[in-house]
Order: structure tokens, then C-alpha cells, then sequence
């Protein structure tokens, strides 16, 4: 992390106190002047900073604004998140980034983000919800050149990023439920929708958009005892604040590195040993069908193989599975 990152975060999470530029420049060890320096440039990505002598700086408030400007300083990726479009309002990030992917007008690795939607939607047709400024609801259009097999791939992948991403910022444990839900103590807290054009000219992928949703802000005082019995946030479960844009940055991040390696599968390691599916009695919803198995692997295809009473076992590429509580 840079100074200023590193500043942002203890601002972040020492909200409403000021803290002296000489106990930031102790704790960083940098000068006062480089300190000053990262307030600096915070505040002309648009942080709101009080600062008073002798007190020293505070974050306002409301500050965690997403900023493209400051998600870009945090980036080293070639091509994901390097041109992000940050809208206040819109029906699906992935709908929208449909919309401008098909006129081919921007270029792969074009990121929309939205502080609400009011039509988010999740997989199997369900609607995703989308509270203002309280989440992350994220799409990336990508132009994948890779072998058009390896599209199935993408949600795994996708899923593992995001979630190493977050246990390495917030020091929290994800797990996957098949296919891409990720989980903290039991409980939902983001979900993954990709949504691809093949061009069958081609034999190749025209685009895919990978959407994230996450919900990062308690939601201990916005949803109701019944909810939140399934549905978690990341602050709800790491006890502390999560400054968005850092959070934004580390899964762009992560999410290049992920991608670029997808034909290697080595990710799958990574997304079994986070799986909490294999072992379990589930109810399989595939193609209309519902019916139940034993899950007992994940293949190197993602695919969940699962095995019948009468021995037979099956492949599921898609669908749902829901774990049968014992
Ligand atoms: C699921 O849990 O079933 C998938 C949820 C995916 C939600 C994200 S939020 C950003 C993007 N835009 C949408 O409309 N959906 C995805």
C-alpha cells in the first residue's frame, strides 16, 4: 500500500477523531511532509479532510464516495478498471454495460459502478437488491480472447478473486457455495452474475460481463431479522469500516491477475479448498429439474459432481444447489 492508501485506511477507520499528522507520519513511518502530501492528494481525489492545527486530520462523514480517480491511483492492472464509469443511479450495472458492450464502443476491461440499481438482478431471474451507497454493485465488460470452453470458467474464477481479495484486506475466511455465492459465518454477503455473447460465426466469445455485487455496509439497522438471517456484510462480520474504493481496487486487482491465468485452472485449488458444498445432501434445480444428491466433487471444469441414491452419479455445469440442513 501507498502512503496515501495507508492514510486513507486509518482515516477510514478512526472516522469522526482526528489523528495528528505526527502520529500518522510515527505509525507510517514517513515525514510529516509526506503525510501532508497524501492528504493532499486525497482531497483532490475529492475525500472530504477537515484539518486543524493542533488537532491535525479527519475524515468527513461521508467520505466514502467511489471515486474513479482514487480506484485508478490503487490499480496495477493493464487493461481492468483502467477507464471506470461511476454512475449514481441505473437500472443494472449489467444491463447498462450490455447496452455498450454490443455497440462495441468500449474497450475490454471497461468498468461501470453504480451507488444504486433499481432493477439489480441475480441469477435464475431473481432481483439483486441494491441499497444506495451501502454496497458495490460492479460490472466489467471483457473481450476474452481465450478458448470459448473456458467460459464456464469465468464465474469460478471470478468468485475465488473476489473473495481472496476480501480475506486478504479484511483478514476474513470466504467460502463458495456452488457456483459463485460467497459466504462469511454461513451467510451470503456477495454474488456473482456473468453474462456472455457468443458470436457462433467466430466460434468465439464476442463479450462477456462479469457482475459483482457486494454487500460491504452494516445492514444490521436496514433489514429485517428474517434477512439477515442468510444475507451478511463485510463489515457485519470484520468489525471494522471498509473503505470501498480500496476494496474496489483489490478485487480489479486480483481479478486481472485471476483471469490471466484462468487456462492454467490453477485457481480451482483455490476455489475447492473455499467450497463448503462437497460432503453435503443438496437439492439440484438444473434445466427445471429439481432433484436430490450427494455432492462429491468439483470438477476441473467447475462443474459439481454429484452422486444419486441408486450410485449414478452426474456432471451439473449450471443450476443451483441448495444444501440440505441435516
Ligand atoms: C446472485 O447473487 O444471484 C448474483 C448477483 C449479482 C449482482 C450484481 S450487482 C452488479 C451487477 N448488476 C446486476 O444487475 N447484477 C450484478
Amino acid at each position: 500500500m501507498s502512503t496515501k492508501e495507508k492514510v486513507l485506511h486509518e482515516l477510514e477507520n478512526r472516522k469522526g477523531e482526528f489523528i495528528s499528522g505526527t502520529s500518522l507520519a510515527k505509525k507510517f513511518n514517513v515525514s510529516r511532509n509526506a503525510i501532508w502530501k497524501a492528504i493532499k492528494s486525497l482531497e483532490s481525489l475529492g475525500y472530504e479532510i477537515d484539518a486543524i492545527t493542533n488537532k491535525g486530520y479527519k475524515l468527513s462523514e461521508d467520505s466514502d464516495k467511489i471515486s474513479a480517480g482514487l480506484i485508478g491511483s490503487m490499480l496495477n492492472t493493464s487493461y481492468i478498471g483502467r477507464e471506470i464509469e461511476i454512475l449514481q443511479s441505473v437500472d443494472s450495472t449489467n444491463t447498462y454495460a450490455k447496452k455498450i458492450a454490443k455497440k462495441n464502443a468500449v474497450k475490454q476491461g471497461y468498468t461501470i459502478i453504480s451507488e444504486t440499481q433499481t432493477e439489480g438482478k441475480g441469477r435464475m431471474g431473481r432481483s439483486f437488491e441494491s441499497p444506495a451507497n451501502t454496497g458495490i454493485y460492479m460490472s466489467i465488460i471483457l473481450r476474452p480472447t481465450f478458448n470459448i470452453e473456458l467460459t464456464q470458467l469465468l464465474t469460478s474464477c471470478v468468485a475465488t478473486a473476489v473473495a481472496n481479495a476480501v480475506d486478504r484486506l479484511y483478514g476474513t475466511d470466504t467460502k463458495i457455495k456452488w457456483v459463485n455465492d460467497l459466504f462469511l459465518n454461513g451467510k451470503k454477503y456477495c454474488g456473482i452474475l456473468t453474462e456472455a455473447s457468443i458470436s457462433f460465426e467466430l466460434g468465439q466469445l464476442e463479450y462477456a460481463i462479469i457482475g459483482i455485487g457486494i454487500n460491504v455496509k452494516s445492514l444490521k439497522n436496514s433489514l429485517s431479522p428474517e434477512i439477515l438471517e442468510i444475507a451478511t456484510s463485510i463489515e457485519d462480520e470484520c468489525n471494522s469500516n471498509v473503505t470501498r474504493n480500496i476494496l474496489i481496487a483489490e478485487v480489479l486487482n486480483n481479478l486481472e491477475e485471476y483471469i490471466e491465468n484462468i487456462e492454467s485452472r490453477q485457481f480451482m485449488t483455490e476455489y475447492r479448498s473455499r467450497s463448503f458444498i462437497i460432503g453435503e445432501t443438496v437439492v439440484i434445480t438444473s434445466n427445471g429439474e429439481t432433484k436430490q444428491a450427494l455432492a462429491i466433487n468439483i470438477d476441473d471444469n467447475a462443474g459439481l459432481v454429484v452422486q444419486f441414491s441408486d450410485g449414478t452419479t452426474e456432471i451439473l455445469n449450471s443450476g443451483e444447489a441448495r444444501i440440505v440442513k441435516a
